[in-house]
């Protein structure tokens, strides 16, 4: 192969590799994916992904050995791995036995022999080192500059992908309900089947983004972010929030602020999951046609988890009595989201919406305890929380 076409073999894999690494939310399985995949792309023998544990400070692989999948750990700033995550900086070695970073634990272990290592850092969006990539034994040769490039392009294209799945392994069953609690809790002063409107609004907007073919772990974003939009209505004073009757114009003005409260709640969360949930808080009231508030953003400005959840908590807020109103008729809601395509909501989420909307219906008609926000809460268990 000429380097042109090497590169244009490379760039295709690329493609490839980032549609491949975006679908999958299994962390395990996501990193024999990355590690299958570079190496094809880099050409060589062998691909370790090192996660950083941030509890022990410590790194970790799952690497063959024998027949069986074993977990290494490697403390942080030992070895080359080691290195690499506590300077940040990206290795390019060409004969590992002749470094005296090296350590022979882990060819010990796999009976494997090193020869060439490339390893750079695994970064999230802030700039954190979260892990290690290791590309080892090119054939016959050391790795090259166009390699580091590479890696460090795949490394990038992996981290948030890599980020997610860790979000997903690590919100327990129980840290899940504690969120969909707190969402509970600050809503259920206006309505008294908060919990019931909080699990439509979850799925709903989960269906409508599958059905607009975003990729799953962005479906999962949406189903777990979106109960908390409403959640900066906990610092709206209940003469305003619990009005029987319509607001007046100052207490509109008022009640607007909850999408402000919402985000400065959310805002500054480490966590992925809760910085999407911070924008759905912040936005879900910006209207398509950029009329809506609080910052009157327009179009593609408004975040598409925010476009998505608007369309679920309006269809779903109609379709409830409300202190303020009574229920409307289904399909009355449904047309009314219609009407409202182009001006408060994004045609594509319409269209979306549109596409679903029988699978809504059967959920909306459940709605009585066999389908769950996040299993193990069911319906039963929300009344007895009141
Ligand atoms: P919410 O009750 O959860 O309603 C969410 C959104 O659904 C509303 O956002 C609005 O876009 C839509 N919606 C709900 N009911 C109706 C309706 O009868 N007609 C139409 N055309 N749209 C409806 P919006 O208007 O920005 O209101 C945000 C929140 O402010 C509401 O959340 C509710 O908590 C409160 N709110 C709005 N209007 C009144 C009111 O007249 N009285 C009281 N007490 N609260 C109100
Ligand atoms: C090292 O980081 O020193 C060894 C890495 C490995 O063998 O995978
Ligand atoms: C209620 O009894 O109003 C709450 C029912 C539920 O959300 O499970
Ligand atoms: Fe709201």
């Amino acid at each position: 192969m000429t380097r042109a076409e090497e590169l244009e073999n490379r760039l295709r894999l690329l493609v490839n590799f980032g549609g491949v690494v975006s679908k999958e939310t299994n962390l395990s399985k996501l990193l024999e994916i990355i590690a299958e995949q570079v190496k094809t792309i880099l050409n060589c023998n062998r691909c370790s992904v090192f996660i950083l544990d941030r509890q022990t400070n410590e790194l970790w692989s799952k690497v063959a050995s024998g027949m069986q999948h074993t977990e290494i750990r490697v403390p942080f700033g030992r070895g080359i791995v080691g290195h690499v995550a506590s300077s940040g900086q990206t290795l390019n070695i060409p004969d590992a036995y002749q470094d005296q970073r090296f350590t022979h634990e882990i060819d010990r272990l796999t009976g494997y022999r090193s020869r060439s290592i490339l390893a750079v850092p695994l970064k999230n969006v802030s700039g954190h080192i979260i892990g290690v990539f290791e590309a080892m034994n090119k054939g016959g040769e050391p790795f090259n500059v166009d390699d580091e490039g590479i890696l460090q392009l795949i490394s990038s294209l992996a981290a948030s992908g890599i980020e997610n799945a860790q979000l997903y392994e690590s919100l327990s069953k129980s840290q899940l309900e504690t969120i969909y609690r707190l969402a509970i809790t600050a809503e259920y002063r206006d309505q008294q089947d908060t919990a019931i409107h909080l699990r439509h609004i979850s799925e709903y907007s989960a269906l409508i983004a599958q059905g607009m073919g975003l990729p799953e772990r962005e479906v999962e974003n949406i189903r777990y972010a979106s109960p908390l939009h409403d959640i900066g209505k906990v610092g709206i004073a209940d003469a305003i929030l619990l009005k029987p009757g319509k607001l007046t114009a100052d207490e509109f003005e008022e009640m607007k602020k909850h999408t402000l409260y919402g985000a400065k709640i959310l805002c500054n969360a480490e966590s992925s999951l809760l910085q999407i949930a911070c924008k759905v808080a912040g936005s879900h009231h910006e209207r398509f046609d950029g009329s809506g508030y609080p910052a009157r953003l327009k179009g593609e400005q408004i975040p598409i988890y925010a476009r998505i959840v608007s369309v679920a908590d309006v269809f779903d807020a109609l379709c409830m009595p409300r202190i303020y109103k009574p229920k409307w008729d289904t399909e009355k809601a449904r047309e009314y989201i219609f009407e409202e395509n182009g001006k408060a909501f994004d045609p594509e989420v319409v269209g979306s919406f549109e596409k679903v909307y029988g699978e809504i219906l059967k959920l909306q008609a459940v709605g009585d305890g066999k389908t769950t926000i996040i299993p193990g809460i069911t319906k039963e268990m929300n009344r007895h929380s009141y």
